[in-house]
């Protein structure tokens, strides 16, 4: 197939070009386009035939269900039904936003894009191509992120066509994505309402709206059969980069000792590594290849760059990526999970 690819100036639209991609989506095709969390593959939702080619593009498992987006809160209305209360009031303070909820599905929205679940999630992007794309294409938007399945979300245009160049019909190409990891989805059908996937919006944040929302526990630990996530995208081996990942977590002092002594020992063994740090310790770090996802104290900077940072390690070729841990807490604890599950949960305490 050959994928027509155009870069928009975030900050002087050209309508036109968001005008063709629209007509796409509208006629059954499949675009890649930014959002501000990561580059999305979208297709019309309501259109079982264009949302299967997402599945086959992406090589994406068929009972993973796709969430959809809209540029307008009236789309709720037709596509779902019985909303809660504390969904509006979810909807009201996050949306536009990286936040997805989850809620009864209406019969427009086809299995396929659901996984023949009762529930659909709905997301409102804010990001203005999103946006754009979607409102001209005049249809809801079904989008996965924009990446081979089971590989890191891509969170620049360069990685989108790394991963889909021949595969879709066009990709839009935007500015680096803002938040870097995926929105956070919140079931609104159960009571209290249940995080699924930790995201931009940020448990302390829903906390402020509804007291009760839990992060459902399985999602932070290691899959198995007795605790299963409740999303059904959360139990695949994820975000994962070629080189195996290992988490070192501890005292930052200790970390760095740790990481330190392992570096070395991977270098006798003739091996190339990779090491993520921050700006707080990088130079603490004299061997292997060192990269910083920023400061501490700038967790949006580190989620901002923690899936890039992954997949330029496999640029270079890396037999084992060696990062720090960070703290549970605000968007932390959405970097964490994306990393515990980049690393297949292989986590060193020290
Ligand atoms: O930020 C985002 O949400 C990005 C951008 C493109 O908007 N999209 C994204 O989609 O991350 P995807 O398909 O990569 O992840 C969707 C997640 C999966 O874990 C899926 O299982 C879960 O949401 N999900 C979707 N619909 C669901 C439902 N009805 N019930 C439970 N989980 C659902
Ligand atoms: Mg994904």
């Amino acid at each position: 197939m050959n994928t027509k690819i155009k870069m928009i100036d975030e900050t002087n639209l050209d309508e036109g070009i968001i005008e063709e991609a629209g007509k796409i989506i509208r006629e059954g095709g499949l675009v890649a386009f930014p959002t501000e969390t990561v580059y999305g593959l979208g297709a019309n939702a309501l259109d079982s035939r264009a949302v299967k080619k997402i599945f086959k593009a992406k090589g994406r498992p068929q009972d993973n269900p796709l969430i959809v987006h809209i540029w307008n809160i009236k789309q709720i209305e037709t596509l779902t039904h019985d909303i809660p209360d504390i969904a509006y009031r979810f909807m009201k303070k996050f949306w536009p936003g990286p936040m997805t909820v989850i809620l009864p599905k209406s019969s427009i929205i086809p299995d396929a894009t659901s996984a023949s679940l009762p529930s659909v999630g709905i997301r409102m992007p804010s990001n203005i191509i999103a946006r754009k794309l979607i409102e001209k294409s005049g249809v809801p938007i079904a989008a996965p992120s924009a990446n081979i399945s089971g590989r890191p979300s891509p969170t620049d245009v360069e990685r989108c066509i790394e991963d889909l160049n021949g595969k879709v019909d066009f990709i839009l190409g935007g500015e680096m994505c803002q938040v870097g990891v995926e929105s956070t989805v919140v079931d609104c059908t159960v009571t209290p309402s249940c995080v699924l996937r930790p995201g931009g919006i940020t448990l302390e944040m829903l906390r402020k709206i509804d007291r009760e929302v839990y992060i459902d526990p399985a999602v932070m630990k290691k899959p198995d059969k007795n605790i299963r996530p409740k999303a059904p995208g959360m139990k695949y081996r994820h975000y994962a980069p070629n080189a195996p990942v290992k988490i070192v977590n501890g005292d930052l002092k200790k970390t760095i000792a740790k990481i330190n002594e392992m570096v070395q020992n991977y270098i006798d063994e003739n091996k190339v590594v990779g090491v993520i740090a921050t700006d707080e310790t990088k130079d603490f770090y004299k061997k292997g290849l060192v990269v910083s996802l920023g400061s501490r104290s700038n967790m949006l900077s580190v989620s901002k760059n923690l899936f890039e940072t992954l997949r330029s390690f496999d640029d270079k070729k890396v037999d084992i990526i060696l990062s720090e841990a960070f703290e549970e807490k605000g968007i932390g604890v959405a970097v964490m999970n994306r990393l515990n599950k980049s690393a297949g949960f292989d986590i060193m305490k020290v």
